[in-house]
């Protein structure tokens, strides 16, 4: 499968692509504007950071199609191979088409329901994108979207993957990548919390207290 962290936070990256198979990065505007630097020195230095096979992605801001298929191609400039992010709108869909007849990799985001996003891959988007958590706090189930969502992609769209997003705890994750998700992307922040069960610390202590108290010190030879 495909995990992407969900960031511009590039000291994050680094530290978690030391520790997990990386295959890019995810962003969107308010992750970017959180950086408060400009779009395209984000970009630049999560690709200077990044394998070279990895893959980044940016959204373009613009409402109107037009204006979001100039903002792409701007975006491909900086980063060549970026998949641009399109909102799944009226205008969106249009931009996602006219993407596509340009050989541009899209990913359809801001997917709340399962048909909203199945008319991003008719539109020929490589990537759907549905917002698990934004959906289960609006009393939605978003693990029930993307499950929908993968249903009818094999069926009808099978040039196009769900990548999931929106998380805030690593039960959504699991229940994601349970459901047979193909790719994920996860903020940083919720992507450690798998590391961080107090209980792991406890144990090592333990571990740590019987050897030097049989043995005196920390040290196997
Ligand atoms: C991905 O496409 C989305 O931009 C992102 O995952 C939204 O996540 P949030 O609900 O945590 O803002």
């Amino acid at each position: 499968m495909e995990f992407y962290l969900d960031t511009a936070d590039v000291a994050a990256v680094k530290r978690l692509a030391a520790v997990l198979p990386i295959k890019g990065v995810t962003t969107n505007p308010s992750i970017v504007s959180r950086s408060k630097r400009p779009l395209s020195s984000v970009l630049e230095e999560l690709v200077s950071i990044l394998p070279a096979d990895s893959t980044l992605f940016a959204q373009v801001i613009a409402h109107d199609a037009a204006a979001m298929v100039d903002e792409a191609l701007h975006l491909r400039e900086i980063v060549p191979s970026l998949v641009v992010k399109v909102p799944v709108t009226h205008n969106g869909l249009t931009a996602i088409k006219a993407l596509t007849q340009q050989n541009i990799p899209t990913l359809g985001t801001a997917v709340y329901g399962a048909g909203q996003g199945f008319y991003a891959a008719l539109a020929g988007a490589s990537y759907i994108a549905p917002y698990v958590n934004r959906v289960d706090a609006q009393g939605g189930d978003g693990i029930m979207l993307v499950k929908e969502l993968q249903r009818l992609l094999s069926l009808h769209c099978p040039q196009s993957k769900v990548l999931a997003a929106s998380f805030r705890t690593p039960r959504q994750v699991l229940d994601c990548m349970l459901a047979g998700c193909e790719s994920i992307t996860v903020d940083p922040d919720v992507a450690e919390l798998f590391l961080l069960d107090p209980a792991v610390d406890s144990a090592l202590q333990r571990f740590d207290q019987d050897w030097t108290a049989a043995y005196g010190e920390l040290k196997i030879y």
